[in-house]
């Protein structure tokens, strides 16, 4: 089996470093470096995932590399074709995901940065809170194609929608099949018409009320998680979806998934940001992918991208 490709996920916390596991685990990639600026902890977590490899049967190494925030230790992450990053802190109990855009600007503003001069190809992942601010802002910093810059967040979203959706009707994950849109928070828009399971719209399995339910704890999903764990933010879920992103790049495989993307003309919305589908391939975002939404769920995406654009604007200045 032939491996190629170099991504580098940068930030070793649980979801940095179980998303380097999840790439590593695909045997895909050529290398996966994952960075940290604590030093040792990208080194001793690389270590102990390499020792992983004979029982789990893949040979792709993860390399750690400890980085200072002027730039130091980046030659590791040289010429990586896919960046994943996940610096930048996690909600505590209670928080907003904007509640983290001061703390997390500063940081992800950085690394973009770094990124940027020692990558200058590599398509950017980006997971940071808040979302949809955070991909702008590495756009900026980066100032890379817009195409080359998106954010993780409806691969999440439809999962744990996904996940909902399964339990309450007692049928394998398999039988269903969910989408949210929008941004990764408030105005996180399921797409209830284009849920399905076992081929039959969601609206004629479930009530009005039922569906509703399903969709605010969707919304809530992640602050569930964090009220649960009490320090720290959902990390398997969330790597699993980011991880999917990068295979999709490094294969150019083209398909179609819910990311956030530069939206322009699409559902007449343009310059912002914001969830929708979109091809994934080795140039990024290929393309953006317009599906038809009923009145209210266009209407509440419409809002949504109202509701990004003015806080993206705001990042240029943090
Ligand atoms: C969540 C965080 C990762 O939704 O945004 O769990």
């Amino acid at each position: 089996m032939s491996r190629s490709g170099k991504v580098t996920v940068v930030g070793a916390g649980f979801y940095g470093s179980t998303t380097a596991l999840r790439l590593a685990e695909y045997d895909l990639f050529g290398a996966v470096v994952l960075s940290d600026i604590v030093e040792g902890k990208p080194e001793g977590l690389a270590l102990d995932i390499n020792q992983s490899r004979s029982i789990e049967n893949f040979e792709t190494k993860v390399i750690g590399a400890t980085t200072t925030a002027d730039g130091g230790g980046y030659e590791k992450t040289a010429n990586s074709d896919v960046v994943v990053i996940t610096a930048g802190l996690p909600r505590k109990p209670g928080m907003s995901r904007m509640d983290l855009i001061g703390i997390n600007a500063g940081i992800v503003r950085g690394v973009a940065e770094n990124i940027a001069k020692h990558s200058p190809n590599a398509v950017v992942i980006v997971v940071s809170n808040p979302l949809d601010e955070m991909t702008a802002l590495a756009q900026i910093a980066t100032k890379f194609s817009y195409n080359k810059v998106m954010g993780q967040a409806g691969m999440l979203d439809t999962a744990r929608f996904t996940n909902f959706v399964a339990e309450k009707c007692g049928v394998v994950i398999s039988a269903v099949k969910t989408l949210t849109l929008g941004s990764h928070g408030e105005t996180m828009v399921p797409v209830p018409s284009r849920c399905t399971v076992n081929g039959k719209v969601l609206t004629d399995v479930l009530s009005a009320d039922e569906i509703k339910d399903l969709v605010d704890r969707t919304r809530n999903g992640g602050a569930e998680i964090v009220a649960l764990l009490k320090t720290g933010s959902a990390y398997y879920a969330p790597s699993a979806a980011a991880a999917r992103m990068a295979k999709a790049v490094i294969t150019n495989s083209n398909e179609v998934m819910p990311v956030c993307a530069w939206v322009n003309g699409e559902y007449g919305i343009s310059g912002v940001y914001l969830g929708v589908e979109a091809q994934i391939g080795r140039e990024g975002v290929t393309k953006v992918v317009e599906s038809n939404l009923t009145t209210d769920e266009l209407a509440s995406l419409k809002a949504a991208a109202e509701a990004v654009r003015t806080k993206q604007a705001d990042v240029k200045n943090l």
